[in-house]
């Protein structure tokens, strides 16, 4: 065993790096203040190869590997979580399952331009209803026979407005449960489909969060992914790899924060002294490095069985687990190391506070990755 990095995913990360400084902060105050999406940023993020991470060259991809996309996600997300969940969902959510179960000419279709950074895609599976319970479908798909005709409502859809390409999880044959549940490709300007409110969010609020509404879209049969009934799988199988992609996300936000305090605790003077000079200050910077230390290596872990083509369902599942409590227990501190300046939104850590949560609730609550976990613990 051994924990280098090569010098490929070391390349990796620093351009990953330099574009979070140089691209990602200027102006991330401003976009979360106002929820302005970062479009020219994702633009470039797409250029740089970063939208189609996994994905083969083939299809426009950049070919790298689930460390790579772990070690992107985490610098990304040190400045901003709200550029760095667009590139996790198009990664994981979209253009991995497109790659792994969608036909070739889904692929070439929609794939590609997913990949390059041409479009943007959204993964529609939450409901008003369905939430963690996501067999309990609400939204139909009808089979009409060449095509089906989709109705209902997704909510809290990452990309919702920005996206051009959505894969929306349906139901077709209620009878047959989840197993009667498809996945299919609906295009933004389909007749019927329309985007309703964006969401006015506590964190990631550059990213735009909407609901969607299907009224009688009629979707060609050539865009379900897989055979009929294989959806509610499709999306299991796509969020395994997507709690990688939110689990470095969190370390990120975590890492972001951590790094703020300790410069600040070196500068800050307090009682004739650095910050950083007082116990109580240490040994809070001592829980954040060794916390975040570990998540990174859950992180890790997960993303090198994946690439090693080994089962990865509660690692990714424990990874996601540890870093998203981690985010959240060290930004509060960050915030507290602080202290008045952390409660203003110039010092950055109140942000990533607030963008912490999230990793909490999406890709699968805490309580979910529990509910995962255990069911392998106990099998
Ligand atoms: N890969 C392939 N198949 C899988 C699978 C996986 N990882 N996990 C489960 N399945 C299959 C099972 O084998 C089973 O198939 P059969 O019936 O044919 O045997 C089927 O799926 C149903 O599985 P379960 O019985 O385990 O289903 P369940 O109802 O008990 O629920 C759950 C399992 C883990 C709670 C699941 O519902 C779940 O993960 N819920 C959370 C959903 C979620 O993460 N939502 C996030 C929305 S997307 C998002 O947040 C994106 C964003 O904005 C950033």
């Amino acid at each position: 065993m051994h924990f280098e990095l090569t010098e490929e995913q070391k390349m990796i990360r620093q351009a990953a790096r330099d574009f979070a400084q140089t691209e990602l902060k200027p102006g991330v105050i401003e976009r979360d203040e106002h929820q302005k999406f970062p479009a020219e940023q994702i633009k470039k993020l797409g250029e740089l190869g970063f939208m189609g991470m996994m994905v083969s060259p083939q299809y426009g991809g950049s070919g790298m590997d689930a460390i790579s996309y772990s070690l992107v996600m985490e610098e990304l997300s040190k400045v901003d979580a709200s550029a760095s969940v667009v590139i996790s969902v198009n990664n994981s959510l979209v253009c991995y399952g497109l790659e792994k179960y969608g036909s070739e000419e889904q692929k070439q279709k929609y794939l590609v331009p997913l990949a390059t950074g041409e479009v943007i895609g959204a993964f529609c599976l939450s409901e008003p209803e369905a939430g963690s319970d996501a067999t309990s479908q609400r939204t139909t798909a009808i089979d009409m026979g060449d095509h089906y005709l989709l109705n209902g409502t997704k909510n809290w859809i990452t990309n919702g407005n920005s996206a051009s390409t959505y894969i929306v999880m349906a139901q077709t044959d209620a009878s047959k449960k989840h197993r009667g549940i498809n996945a299919l490709i609906v295009e933004k300007g389909m007749e019927g489909f329309t985007i309703g409110l964006k969401e006015n969010k506590m964190g990631i609020r550059g990213s735009d969060t909407h609901s969607l509404m299907f009224s009688d879209v009629k979707i060609p049969k050539e865009n379900r992914i897989g055979e009929e009934g294989f959806g509610f799988k499709f999306a299991m199988a796509t969020l395994e790899g997507g709690r990688i992609g939110i689990a470095s996300q969190a370390l990120g936000i975590a890492a972001g924060a951590y790094e703020l305090s300790v410069q600040y605790a070196k500068e800050r003077q307090s009682f004739g002294k650095p910050l950083a000079d007082h116990q109580a200050i240490q040994f809070k910077l001592a829980d954040m490095a060794t916390e975040i230390d570990a998540a990174r290596l859950l992180c890790h872990r997960a993303a090198w069985l994946k690439d090693n083509g080994q089962p990865y369902a509660q690692a990714a599942a424990m990874a996601k687990l540890f870093a998203s409590e981690t985010a959240m227990r060290t930004t509060v501190e960050a915030v507290q190391i602080h202290g008045g300046y952390g409660y203003v939104k110039e010092y950055h850590v109140e942000r990533l506070m607030r963008d912490a949560k999230i990793t909490q609730i999406y890709e699968g609550t805490s309580e979910i990755q529990r509910i995962v976990i255990s069911r392998e613990v106990l099998k």
